[in-house]
């Protein structure tokens, strides 16, 4: 039996059918069951639990022998990385080793560092740290960001009213990687004896810029956007602003400064080379997907 906590997630939604389709038994940790269930059907098992919460986690464990830690604290809303990433993890690990799990699989993220400027990136990498050091057998898989993701966000408005938001001047290159992709590379840490206690990055094939992603949006949903840039000066202010009132959206308003300034890309070669069988799903893929399920018509109203 395999645990996923983060299966309700984006990636999760990609995961959980890819290991049920398999006939691998599933169960994921999750606060809200019944929305669980409403997203990932009946197929999976649901297990009510908190990785803030220890004393949730041993039910959940029980009979598991994988687990694989896909969730996060960061987004609007969310209790932030240090409670969910770092500590969330920690509680998970040390639950799974007094559990006797056999390997876990912690998601974490592309270019971790102790001293990182963004909180999320510190906090993965303390939760790698602590996975390290345990007594378990582990993977940690660290992907880019995820295309689904930022579809939503910056073609999502495209696609309905012809509106885009770019934070910053968005002309940094960032690599973008499909969910579905990594959830294949999550499913092969769950097995495969040479990921043993290896650190797998994951990328997808392109790097590109905002402006980019609005140009491929645009050609996706054939038409124009009005696009709006908010000023990184304008960005830095309103994340000070916010920071004692909202930390969860400060935290993300420096993630779109991080966009804009850091460097985020990445060189697929060396993956397409270890793993040919995982061909990488390119943004415009995503986006024609996307433009597909959100333009084409319903027979309601086409009869309108
Ligand atoms: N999104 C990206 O671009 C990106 C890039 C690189 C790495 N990652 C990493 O990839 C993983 C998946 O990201 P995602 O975008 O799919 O996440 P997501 O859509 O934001 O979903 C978050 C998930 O975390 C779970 N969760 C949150 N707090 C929890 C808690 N206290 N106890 C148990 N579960 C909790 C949620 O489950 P319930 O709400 O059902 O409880 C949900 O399934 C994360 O580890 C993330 O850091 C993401």
């Amino acid at each position: 039996m395999i645990l996923v906590a983060g299966g309700t997630g984006h990636l999760g939604i990609e995961l959980v059918p890819l290991l049920t389709a398999r006939g691998i038994p599933v169960r994921i940790l999750t606060r809200d069951p019944d929305r669980a269930r409403q997203r990932l059907g009946e197929t999976p098992q649901f297990a009510k639990g908190d990785a803030r919460s220890p004393n949730t986690l041993e039910g959940a464990l029980k009979g598991v022998d994988t687990v694989v830690s896909a969730m996060t604290g960061f987004g609007p809303g969310a209790p932030g990385p240090k409670a969910v990433d770092y500590e969330g993890n920690l509680n998970l690990i040390r639950a799974a080793a007094a559990a006797d799990v056999r390997r876990f699989v912690l998601v974490s993220i592309h270019g971790v560092t102790a001293d990182h400027a963004m909180e999320l990136w510190r906090m993965k990498y303390r939760a790698e740290e602590a996975l390290r050091a345990s007594q378990l057998d582990w993977v940690i898989v660290r992907p880019n960001a995820y295309m689904e993701l930022w579809a939503e966000i910056v073609a999502g408005p495209i696609f309905k009213d012809g509106k885009a938001t770019v934070f910053g001047r968005g002309d940094n290159p960032v690599n973008f990687n499909s969910a579905k992709d990594v959830a294949s590379f999550v499913a092969l840490a769950l097995f495969d004896p040479d990921l043993s206690r290896t650190i797998l990055s994951i990328g997808g094939p392109e790097n590109l810029t905002l402006n980019q992603l609005v140009g491929q949006a645009e050609r996706a949903a054939g038409r124009k956007a009005a696009v709006k840039h908010v000023p990184l000066p304008m960005m830095r202010l309103m994340s000070l602003v916010m920071r004692p009132l909202k930390p969860d959206v400060a935290a993300m308003i420096q993630g779109g400064i991080a966009f804009d300034t850091v460097d985020m890309t990445f060189d697929a070669g060396d993956l397409r080379r270890r793993f040919p069988q995982i061909e990488l799903t390119r943004m415009a893929d995503v986006l024609a997907r996307q433009g597909a399920a959100t333009t084409t018509p319903t027979s309601a109203e086409l009869s309108h």
